[in-house]
């Protein structure tokens, strides 16, 4: 028989499908993200493309985030380093909301719009209605040349490749090392000194090593995912970086594997969700080693009294944590202000092993497109 020359198996690099190749993609599309952007002479980073003064950066006075599904998410990490780095308010708006509402927005807003495609209507809209308000308007876009990098003229790419597979997976992990080096910028001329800065352009250099190690674990991952595919509802929580981490996984979840997941923050389970739990609910605990690791235990060990199966996303080698988890995935011990990524990325596979056990078309998920140009 002749030689069949499959294109789309080419275009995977012997991955069986395009997310598993984005998932392995990371550390090199965050290398990009990353490259020529972290000055550790200043202890700053590098962001020409905000096209921002000393002076501009001294007067924003808030950080206003705008994006739909995972690059809301990752607005909802930029919020904490914001608050966290530069002691600047910072708060993330659902596009469609802050399109609608009437938007209390000043000179001194900075408004950021991340969008992986750079074509989301509602995204794109938000975008309108701040440039019309005259905040200071930036686009944190993959696609170079999309109609949001266009319409903010200024702000930053990914450089994360392209991304096929529907669900986001490398331009979310870049979103949010980019949310980091921004918070960096805005941090070095307020709160932290050059060797604090230094310290944690360090941090953000090491994600793609973070990521590389996260992505090895996928083989265990695949093999705690067969012991989960089976259930029709999931719960995942995290607090503080990981809380936005937690809803993120769920929406993964239930994108490419059509489970019923929920994210909340761990504190909030007991005020109402834990009425769901069964026997043999699953519960994702993100409780890796930073700070409110000891209080998402305490929620961990409420949900195991109802009889959830609980699924722990803990710190190599943190024999404390994994003693409270029925099952583990472990990611590399790191810095707080970096556990999202590989956090996030352990449950990439997670939810791609589950949708692949069972059988889901995982690139191209029911009902979902790419980039939603309809508001
Ligand atoms: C669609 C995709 C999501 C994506 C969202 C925002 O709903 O299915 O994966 O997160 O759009 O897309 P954007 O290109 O603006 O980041």
């Amino acid at each position: 028989a002749e030689l069949g020359f499959d294109a789309e198996a080419a275009e995977k690099g012997g991955f069986e499908h395009f997310m598993l190749k984005e998932i392995h993609e990371q550390p090199d599309a965050l290398r990009n993200a990353i490259r020529g952007r972290l000055d550790f002479n200043l202890g700053s980073s590098v962001l020409s493309g905000m096209g921002t003064s000393a002076r501009d950066l001294a007067e924003i006075s808030r950080v206003v985030m705008v994006g739909c599904g995972t690059s809301l998410h990752a607005g909802l990490v930029g919020e904490y380093a914001f608050e966290d780095l530069a002691d600047v308010h910072a708060e993330v708006q659902q596009a469609a909301e802050f399109r609608y509402r009437n938007p209390l927005i000043t000179r001194s807003d900075l408004v950021v719009a991340i969008s992986q495609s750079g074509e989301t209507a509602d995204t794109l809209a938000a975008v309108r209605e701040a440039n019309q308000k005259g905040a200071f308007v930036m686009g944190l876009c993959n696609v170079v040349g999309s109609t949001i990098a266009r319409e903010t003229g200024r702000g930053v790419y990914l450089h994360a490749g392209p991304e096929i597979s529907v669900a986001s997976t490398k331009a979310f992990t870049c979103q949010v090392a980019v949310l980091l080096m921004m918070a960096v910028k805005l941090g070095r001329g307020r709160r932290f000194s050059r060797d604090e800065g230094i310290r944690l352009a360090r941090e953000i250099e090491s994600l793609p090593e973070l990521v590389e190690k996260t992505v090895r674990q996928s083989d265990k991952i695949a093999g705690v995912a067969q012991r989960y595919a089976q259930n029709e509802h999931a719960f995942f929580i995290g607090r503080g970086y990981l809380y936005p981490v937690a809803l993120e996984g769920a929406l993964k979840l239930k994108e490419i594997s059509y489970i019923h997941a929920e994210g909340y923050h761990a504190a909030e389970l007991k005020h109402g969700p834990i009425a769901l739990l069964e026997e043999g609910t699953p519960v994702v605990a993100l409780a890796i080693d930073i700070a409110g690791k000891d209080k998402t235990l305490g929620n961990v060990e409420e949900c195991r009294a109802r009889g959830a199966r609980i699924l722990g996303v803990v710190t190599e080698g943190d024999e404390e944590a994994a003693a409270f988890m029925d099952d583990v995935i472990e990611v590399p011990r790191c810095h707080p202000l970096v556990a999202t990524i590989p956090t996030a990325v352990a449950l990439q596979l997670l939810s791609y092993h589950i949708a692949r056990h069972r059988g889901c078309d995982i690139d191209q998920p029911r009902n979902l497109a790419k980039s939603v140009t309809v508001e």
